[in-house]
């Protein structure tokens, strides 16, 4: 993926994706209120008839939340290796209002400048309080930063440059729905090891990894400063099928089933090995693997 750094002089361009929308994905499903690489908000339809039943999602890789914010089950877990997402989420749970008055002021037209961009996001970098001030600062720069990426150094700075976007827009709906839902779900900054360990009888759990990268230009895997190689492939691979032993069902999302790594996942995935083909399918347009 091209991070490189827009020219200034080009003009306004429209709203960043979100992963991509379709008209039946935005009637049916709720809309998560940040961007996200990789989001399955337009996956949703074909995903969530996949899941088997439980009495608590877990997702141990959650990104901007589609799947547990229309998953319809009584309880969720949430889980990220991003803490910031995480401490942004945790803020909207506990002050969504709070947290939308402080985002009113930071959507201001004064605000979608390149020079207001970098002084916030230096604000952001400098104060890591988990304030309302600093979860509105999240949903500022996902909305006007590159492509709605999130993207960190490796001393954990978010360094995405400024997206010039004509109107970004503060998604105040989707923040007020998500925290409905948050009401029934707990969020832990956390890797998915941890998540998955804790994992007990009657859970479902959905993986949405990282892509492994089909070749160096194609890393995208800078969510947290992390990198997901085939280490993390091979760790999740085994996670799921210490779960699928315990009778524990794990559905795993794949970008590419011709990695070696990938078919250790598809095979841990064990009896849920034809609903995690087909969500791969979904999101590559890859067939199932026979
Ligand atoms: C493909 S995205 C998930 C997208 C999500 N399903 C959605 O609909 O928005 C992958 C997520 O994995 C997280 N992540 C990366 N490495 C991780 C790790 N080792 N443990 C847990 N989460 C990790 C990233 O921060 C990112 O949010």
């Amino acid at each position: 993926m091209n991070l490189n750094m827009p020219a200034r002089a080009a003009p306004p361009r429209p709203d960043p994706p979100d992963g991509g929308t379709t008209a039946g994905a935005q009637t049916r499903f709720q809309r998560p209120f940040l961007k996200w690489a990789g989001g399955k908000f337009r996956l949703l339809g074909h995903l969530l008839a996949t899941l088997p039943p439980g009495t608590r999602l877990v997702e141990p890789f959650v990104g901007s939340g589609a799947v547990f914010l229309n998953a319809g089950i009584a309880a969720n877990h949430a889980a990220d290796a991003n803490a910031h997402l995480i401490g942004t989420f945790v803020r909207v749970q506990e002050d969504a209002e709070g947290v939308l008055a402080e985002a009113q002021r930071l959507f201001a037209p004064a605000n979608n400048s390149a020079d207001a961009y970098y002084r916030l996001r230096d604000e952001f970098n400098g104060d890591l309080r988990p304030t309302a001030r600093r979860a509105a600062l999240f949903i500022y720069l996902n909305r006007h930063c590159f492509n709605g990426l999130c993207r960190f150094n490796r001393r954990g700075a978010f360094n995405v440059p400024f997206g010039r976007y004509r109107r970004p827009g503060l998604p105040v709906e989707e923040v007020r729905a998500f925290r409905h839902v948050a009401q029934r779900t707990t969020f832990q900054t956390a890797t998915f090891t941890a998540t998955m360990a804790a994992c007990r009888a009657g859970d479902v759990v959905y993986c949405d990894p990282p892509y492994v990268p089909l070749t160096a230009t194609a890393d995208f895997t800078g969510y947290t400063g992390i990198d997901f190689g085939e280490e993390q492939q091979r760790a999740l691979a085994a996670a799921a099928r210490e779960l699928a032993g315990r009778g524990v069902p794990v559905v795993i999302s794949n970008h590419d089933t011709r990695l070696p790594g990938n078919s250790t996942v598809e095979r841990a995935a064990n009896s849920f090995r034809c609903r995690a083909s087909s969500v791969a399918t979904a999101a590559t347009g890859l067939p199932p693997r026979k």
